[in-house]
Parts: C-alpha cells; sequence; structure tokens
C-alpha cells in the first residue's frame, strides 16, 4: 500500500536501497539485494546509496573506511548497476540524511529501537561500544528511505524489521501532520532472501564474520571460493535433499538453484540422486566461482578508475540532493522551523 502524498507523482515509481561499507561486499549481499536492484533499473527511478554514516556505528579504522567505500559504489556498477540510469552515491555526500534522521529521532519511541533485533545483536558482538547511534541506526534508515519518498526498498529478509519500523515512522509523521512520506514497501526475494554461513547454517552469512570460511566475498578467486565450498559444513546424511532437519545442505542447495539461473529443487534432487555431498559441492563450486567471477572482473576495472568513480558517485550525490532537500524542506516546514 503506498500512502498518497502532497508530492507532484514521480514519473516513475521509486527505489531506494544501500549497503554498508563495513567490509568488502558478499555472496549474501548479492543475491538477497544487488542482483534484484539490477532488475528494477528499467521501470523504476532507482537510489542506490553506500551508507558509510550507519558504518560509523561500529568502529572503523579511517583509511580502510574511506578506501572501502568506493569499493562497495564500484561493486554496485560491477553487479550491474547502471550509473547513467540509477544514482549511485555516499550517504554523507546527501547532509539530508543525517538532518532528516534527527527529525525522525522525535517520532521514533526508545522501546521501538529496543526491539530491533539487529541492535540487539550488534550490541552483543560488541559490547564495548553500545553507542546511541547504534540504537538510533533503524531512524537513519528510515531517514534515507522516506526523504527519496521510496516505493519500493529491495532488500534480504534481515532488513524486514527495519523497514516495518520505517512505516511506522512515516505512518506517525503523515497522520500527525499530513501526508508528507510514501510508506514504502520491502522487496524481499522469496529464494535467497537469508543466505546462511557455510560453517554455521543457522546464522545469516554476514561480510564481518570473523571466520572467513563462513563466507564468499565477491573479491575471492575462483581457488578461494572453491576450497571454502569444500569446507562447507554438512548435516549428517549423505543425500542431496532438503528438509527442515538439514539446513546445510538446504543452504547450499538454496545457492545453487540461483546461482545456475532458478534450477528447481526437484530437479537439483534428481540430477543429484544417488551422488554424495563431494560430488555436489564440486558442481556448486563450478557454478558459484561462473556467478561470482564477471562481477569480480568488473569490479577490479572499474575500481582501478578512481576519477570516473568519483565523477559517478559526485553526479549521483547531485541527483539524489535535488529529490532529497526538497523532502527536507517540505518536513522542516511542517514541524514548524523558520525557513532558511
Ligand atoms: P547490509 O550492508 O548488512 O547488507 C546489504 C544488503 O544485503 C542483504 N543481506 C543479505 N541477503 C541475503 N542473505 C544474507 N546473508 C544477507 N546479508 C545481508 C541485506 O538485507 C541488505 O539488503 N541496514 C542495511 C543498510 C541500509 C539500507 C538503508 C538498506 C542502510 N540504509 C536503506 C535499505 C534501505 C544493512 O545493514 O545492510
Amino acid at each position: 500500500m503506498t500512502t498518497e502524498t502532497q508530492n507532484p507523482k514521480p514519473q516513475k515509481p521509486v527505489i531506494l536501497s544501500g549497503m554498508q561499507p563495513t567490509s568488502g561486499l558478499m555472496l549474501g549481499n548479492l543475491i538477497g539485494a544487488l542482483r534484484n536492484w539490477v532488475t528494477f533499473q528499467q521501470n523504476y527511478d532507482c537510489y542506490f546509496c553506500v551508507v558509510d554514516l550507519h558504518a560509523l556505528t561500529v568502529r572503523q579504522v579511517p583509511a580502510e573506511l574511506r578506501k572501502r567505500t568506493l569499493d562497495v559504489a564500484a561493486m554496485y556498477i560491477a553487479g550491474g548497476v547502471d550509473p547513467e540510469q540509477s544514482a549511485i552515491f555516499i550517504q554523507s555526500h546527501v547532509p539530508e540524511h543525517a538532518e532528516l534522521a534527527w527529525i525522525l529521532n522525535t517520532f521514533t519511541g526508545m522501546g521501538e529501537c529496543s526491539r530491533m533485533t539487529q541492535f540487539k545483536d550488534k550490541s552483543t558482538q560488541h559490547s564495548d561500544n553500545v553507542n546511541v547511534g547504534l540504537f538510533t541506526y533503524p531512524v537513519l534508515m528510515a531517514s534515507d528511505i522516506l526523504l527519496y519518498q521510496a516505493n519500493v526498498v529491495p532488500v534480504g529478509e534481515d532488513q524486514k524489521q527495519h523497514l516495518e519500523l520505517t512505516r511506522n515512522i512515516a505512518e506517525r509523521f503523515n497522520y500527525h501532520y499530513s501526508p508528507t512520506f510514501t510508506v514504502p514497501e520491502p522487496f524481499i526475494p522469496e529464494q535467497g532472501g537469508r543466505i546462511m554461513s557455510l560453517q554455521e547454517p543457522q546464522k545469516k552469512m554476514s561480510k564481518s564474520d570473523p571466520n572467513t570460511n563462513a563466507t564468499i566475498f565477491l573479491v575471492d578467486s575462483d581457488d578461494q571460493i572453491r576450497a571454502k565450498i569444500k569446507r562447507a559444513v554438512t548435516d549428517s546424511g549423505t543425500t542431496i535433499q532438503r528438509s527442515p532437519e538439514r539446513p546445510a545442505i538446504g543452504n547450499l542447495m538454496e545457492m545453487f538453484s540461483i546461482v545456475t539461473g532458478g534450477q528447481s529443487f526437484a530437479d537439483i534432487e534428481r540430477d543429484f540422486e544417488g551422488k554424495g555431498y563431494a560430488e555436489f559441492k564440486i558442481a556448486l563450486a563450478d557454478a558459484v566461482v561462473d556467478y561470482v567471477r564477471p562481477v569480480r572482473e568488473r569490479f577490479l576495472k572499474i575500481r582501478a578508475d578512481v576519477p570516473e568513480l568519483t565523477r559517478i558517485v559526485q553526479n549521483g550525490a547531485e541527483k539524489a540532493r535535488r529529490t532529497a532537500s526538497k523532502t527536507l524542506r517540505k518536513v522542516y516546514k511542517k514541524v514548524g522551523l523558520v525557513e532558511r
């Protein structure tokens, strides 16, 4: 459902999404989100940001953060985002994100933020640095989305709760003043919305997992990918069949299905009948290597041309600011701030 806004209707519906430059991107990011961004490009007005301000909620090495921010922008393009069609930009280059987040903080309950599972997980992982930014992280995310009047936000399953909070904040603001924000819908793929760790299949694959064997990074070499898949944990049993008691093989089969372009589970089970894990893992490794290699090769080329990448993110920020500043101006007026 989309709430009517007082905005003149944009020509195309709007998409916004983003990723944190906390580490290099990995297979879960590509499968859960990036590959879907690409499919929306033709028919939507798309904004894709690298959320460097969000990354600051966990301590970062400044030089590495700077480098990784451009890495992520380059990876968006390598994954198929066309910078001529979609705005690719860095969150901190559009100051409206932080400004709107402040206003939205005043429309968000302490209880709402403390219920966020990502907050609970991260405050356990980084118990020495449970900062207020980590607590209000989802409010900054709501700001990213609402500034652009996004209709759809393509993300992985783990962001669903943040999207629900974004919708609640938007509805609350619209109700208190008058329709201002489009209430966004999440887009979570039926398959691939939650790719699990290769080492602990009950945990999602994560770019910040300290065990690098658990995660396939998009810059991993063919050999690294093969080695990680070979070492992936499996369940008890030997057959290539999905069942709720066998999350490890289920995860590998889901990956296989996606990277082979949608082969059904029934087909996979049939093809691997009478065959064991070793054979299946070799086939999976080949398929993942073929899926990731072109992305990695494009990434290396794009990342090497820093002036061009800089031009792309500057253009993206200019386009983003034109939209963001309009929304922010409207919000400031509604809440009663004196015009500057
Ligand atoms: P981040 O950087 O953790 O992840 C980026 C995207 O990848 C998805 N994803 C996964 N999908 C499938 N399986 C996995 N194992 C997996 N791990 C991650 C995430 O769901 C996400 O779509 N809070 C966001 C960043 C953000 C954002 C936004 C997203 C900030 N502002 C506005 C959308 C709109 C995050 O931490 O993503």
